[in-house]
């Protein structure tokens, strides 16, 4: 138990690098100022441009997939793996190095379903970049991604620790999305590629 605590614990500050704030704050810019405020790769793509947003996506994505990974090299079981991806992800919305703040939980997320299981996050991929692809709206891609991925779960019959795990990630993601949720309502979300 003692090795799971340690796992648990590291994996959440891995996942509380705050790769957006950090790398923002390189160019000058407090990610936290522009666009919609947010710490992650769809405001440093508003923001920096296209390299800066893959190099933070691809980052926040590695943070849950090594958590998983790191509680595997321990050798504890899936349903703690998949905890230590949940931990990663609790670190980047509630980061100690952004005040406990943080981003949306969207690319930690995938990386940790899709570390636990490849054809679920796949799908979820798939169906959530189609979304944003048509939509051009990040966050209903993202928040269509989660409900995806729910699904698939439930469709094939995946073990309830992994239900649990999936409901609550995408249960959270919503949840950090409310303010985007409230723009789209309102008509007034920003689209990709759309001035600020
Ligand atoms: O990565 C989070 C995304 O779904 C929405 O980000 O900056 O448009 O609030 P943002």
């Amino acid at each position: 138990i003692l090795i799971v605590l340690l796992a648990v614990l590291v994996s959440y500050l891995i996942g509380s690098l705050p790769a957006a704030a950090w790398l923002a704050r390189t160019r000058g810019v407090d990610i936290r100022t522009v666009g919609s405020g947010n710490s992650g790769a769809t405001n440093v793509l508003r923001s920096l441009g296209k390299g800066p947003a893959l190099a933070v996506a691809v980052f926040d994505i590695l943070k849950g997939a090594a958590s998983v990974w790191l509680a595997r090299a321990l050798g504890l079981d899936p349903a703690w793996a998949a905890l230590c991806g949940v931990a990663a992800v609790i670190g980047h919305n509630f980061s100690p190095f952004l005040g406990f703040r943080g981003g949306k939980g969207v690319a930690t997320s995938f990386g940790t379903i899709l570390a636990i299981d490849p054809l679920v996050g796949a799908g979820a991929f798939v169906v959530g970049a189609a979304c944003m692809w048509l939509t051009r709206f990040v966050s209903a891609g993202s928040i269509l991604g989660a409900l995806t991925a729910v699904t698939l779960v439930a469709a094939l019959n995946r073990p309830g620790w992994l239900s649990l795990t999936v409901a609550f990630l995408a249960a959270l993601l919503t949840w950090q999305h409310r303010d985007n949720i409230r723009r789209l309502q309102a008509g007034q979300e920003r689209r990709l590629g759309e001035p600020k």
